[in-house]
């Protein structure tokens, strides 16, 4: 089947483009803007960061047992889901929203505490979403290199913009699937201009060993951290995340997002997930494995890329990357857009062993044509 159909393909890359209509802008729809055309049946799609193994068991059972519960709203299902997770992490249920993706909060932190007057930080390369909102509010975008190691460079971050409103901070990065070491994070929420936040966004956490800046949150500092089922978790389009911030700060961010009922879908999958102990360490073993074995295959056949801790990875072509991405696209293999500052380099999710082996097939045919 088509990952999209060619009626959701173009109401995706529509809402991508016809950026005054519907600014909020997320990974499928940079994804879909990048790609010009619907992914056609068969397709390597490693262009959107998506986990391939898709929803654990236990997820695909709750929810399959929720199905007759779906005319109701249910929000005691909801409930349990931030219980759990407060469990789990050792929070306050009331420092935890749930949200649908964590797309949503990160807009919507944008919109909050940005404006003409309170500059959005950012790292280059890095996700997009919340410089798109930051062009709602007016806010100076400061788009700051990442090292040398290719770690946020908090120091340049904080020299860029003593008006900052929000310094975003993507632990592992996207597109580069770097870490910041939790130190340089410790640094930047001592050191910011008072009235600003830290957007620590940890969408691709699990993938690495990196410790989570939810200890920065309980000692009460001005830090959200975001968190989603996307990735590891395999709910890309079940959609559900967490918004986790002291309770002033999280009403503060989530109120200009107003207030909706969470799918009961997502809650019981996303519940389900999380109750399984093994599951995030096997999957991050197995997308270590199958990312090891590709850099393996890249060393081999003399490639360059940046070593990457999540499920994606900036692969450096020496030539235009817009090129290669078509004619890979050529070739049925959809790998990931290109960022501006390195317009040789590719994004590359790792996909599955088969899904890798067709990647390099594909790469070695069009790198040597
Ligand atoms: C860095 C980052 N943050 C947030 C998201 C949001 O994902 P979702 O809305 O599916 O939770 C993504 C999706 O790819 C991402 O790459």
């Amino acid at each position: 089947m088509p990952h999209f159909s060619r009626r959701s393909f173009l109401h995706l890359s529509a809402a991508a483009t016809a950026a005054a209509a519907f600014r909020v802008m997320n990974e499928p729809m940079l994804a879909a803007a990048a790609r010009h055309r619907p992914h056609v049946p068969g397709a390597i799609q490693i262009d959107s960061n998506e986990n391939p193994l898709g929803p654990c068991q236990a997820a695909r059972d709750a929810m399959s047992a929720l199905l007759p519960r779906g005319g109701r709203y249910c929000d005691e299902l909801t409930d349990e889901l931030v219980n759990t997770f407060a469990q789990i992490e050792g929070l306050n249920p009331d420092w935890i929203r749930a949200t649908v993706g964590s797309t949503p909060p990160l807009s919507v932190a944008v919109l909050a505490l940005t404006s003409p007057k309170k500059s959005y930080v950012t790292a280059d390369p890095g996700f997009e979403t919340g410089m798109h909102m930051s062009t709602i509010t007016g806010a100076r975008i400061a788009s700051v290199p990442l090292t040398k190691t290719y770690a946020h460079d908090v120091k340049a971050m904080l020299a860029a913009a003593p008006d900052a409103g929000v310094f975003y901070i993507c632990n592992p990065n996207n597109p580069t699937g770097t870490l910041t070491p939790h130190s340089d994070i410790e640094y930047l929420v001592s050191n910011k201009p008072p009235d600003s936040v830290v957007l620590v966004d940890e969408a691709y956490i699990h993938f690495s060993e990196a410790p989570s800046a939810l200890d920065l949150v309980k000692a009460g500092k001005d830090i959200v951290v975001l968190r989603t089922f996307s990735k590891v978790y395999g709910l890309a389009g079940i959609r559900c995340g967490f918004a986790i911030a002291r309770p002033d700060l999280l009403e503060r961010v989530m109120e200009h997002g107003g207030y909706n009922f969470m799918p009961i879908t997502a809650v019981a999958a996303a519940t389900a997930s999380l109750k399984d102990p093994q599951l995030v360490p096997a999957r991050r073993r197995i997308n270590a494995t199958i990312r090891q074995q590709t850099f393996q295959w890249l060393d081999r056949n003399g490639y360059s890329y940046i070593p990457s801790e999540s499920n994606c990875f900036l692969l450096d072509t020496k030539r235009p990357g817009k090129e290669v991405r078509e004619a890979m696209a050529k070739e049925n293999v959809m790998i990931g857009r290109v960022w501006p500052s390195m317009p040789t380099c590719v994004r590359i999710t790792v996909g599955t062993e088969e899904e890798m082996s067709h990647f390099q097939s594909a790469f070695q045919k069009v790198m040597k044509s």
